[in-house]
């Protein structure tokens, strides 16, 4: 045996290893409104309909909407986790294709603003959670909290959302700052979001990078852009993700898009997140 010991493991050894923790992404964006978790809901459906075991962590926490965006009704939330009250496993609900949802819960005080102590122990009450899935998918609410930043600091892979509306952008770029101030090795895609035409998206972006390279001499990288539609209104009325009510409207198409950028599929770290998040809470 110990002959062996620095062989190369074998593709299938490999694709075990891969296979053993979960891709995680965060989805944030600096001001609230962008469609963080418009894009977070239709991605988690989108990748659980072409067979991949999704759960999406609300992390919107004490303010959360993404069940509703999926016309679930969780029993628990993050809420009840961090205090102990069940195990993170029993609290994921049900949604479209198979996908789990962790709830953020609503108008819960304890999740508004937990204390460093208060996370640390959710981390550590979600990280068996990593095992069992193969994509995590993190929806955060606006602005830049501690929960926020530490995950931001654990993420190989960030989303950001932005409207083409000079605030939206502004404060999608502070964020961008910081998270790559807390991690400089964080790979972050960019969506902009509820667009008039494709020269609105293409102007904005252009103003986004141009300012982030000659002020942090790096920018994003472009995922694309996605129209405002009437069909997201409705699909919200519903409790459908749009790409699940409409799938042929515009903004469905380019949500399919977006949910096919590669990085996703290679969002690890050598650690696993949870504990990496724990890490950056001290
Ligand atoms: N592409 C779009 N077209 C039309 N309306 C949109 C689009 N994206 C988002 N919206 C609207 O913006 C609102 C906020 O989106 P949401 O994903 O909840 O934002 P966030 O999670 O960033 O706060 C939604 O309720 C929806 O009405
Ligand atoms: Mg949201």
């Amino acid at each position: 045996m110990r002959l062996f010991r620095h062989r190369m493991p074998s593709d299938e050894e490999l694709t075990k290893e891969a296979k053993s923790a979960a891709s995680v992404i965060c989805i944030a964006s600096g001001k609230g409104g962008t469609g963080k978790s418009i894009l977070a809901t239709n991605i988690a459906y989108l990748r659980a309909k072409g067979g991949q075991r999704v759960l999406l962590v609300d992390f919107d926490a004490g303010m959360a909407n993404a069940h509703l965006l999926l016309g679930v009704v969780p029993k628990y939330d993050l809420g009840h986790v961090m205090l102990g009250e069940v195990p993170a496993q029993v609290a994921l609900a049900e949604g479209p294709c198979g996908m789990k949802l962790l709830s953020g819960g609503v108008g819960r005080h304890a999740l508004v603003s937990p204390t460093r102590r208060q996370l640390d122990r959710l981390f550590r009450a979600l990280h068996p959670l990593e095992d069992d899935f193969d994509l995590v998918i993190i929806d955060h609410g606006a602005g830049m909290g501690y929960a926020t930043v530490a995950h931001l600091a654990a993420t190989s892979t960030l989303l950001l959302v932005s409207n083409p509306e000079v605030t939206a952008l502004s404060d999608g770029y502070a964020l961008y700052k910081r998270a790559n101030m807390v991690n400089p090795e964080i790979k972050v895609g960019m969506v902009m979001n509820r667009c008039a035409s494709e020269v609105e998206a293409t102007n904005a972006w252009d103003r986004f990078r141009g300012a982030s390279q000659r002020f942090l001499g790096h920018a994003p990288q472009y995922i694309g852009w996605v129209p405002a539609d009437a069909s997201v209104s409705r699909s919200i009325a519903r409790r459908q993700p749009v790409t699940q009510m409409d799938p042929s409207s515009p903004a469905a198409h380019a949500i399919e898009g977006v949910s096919r950028w590669a990085p996703i599929d290679f969002a690890r770290t050598h650690r696993p997140f949870y504990d990496r998040a724990r890490s950056a809470l001290r």
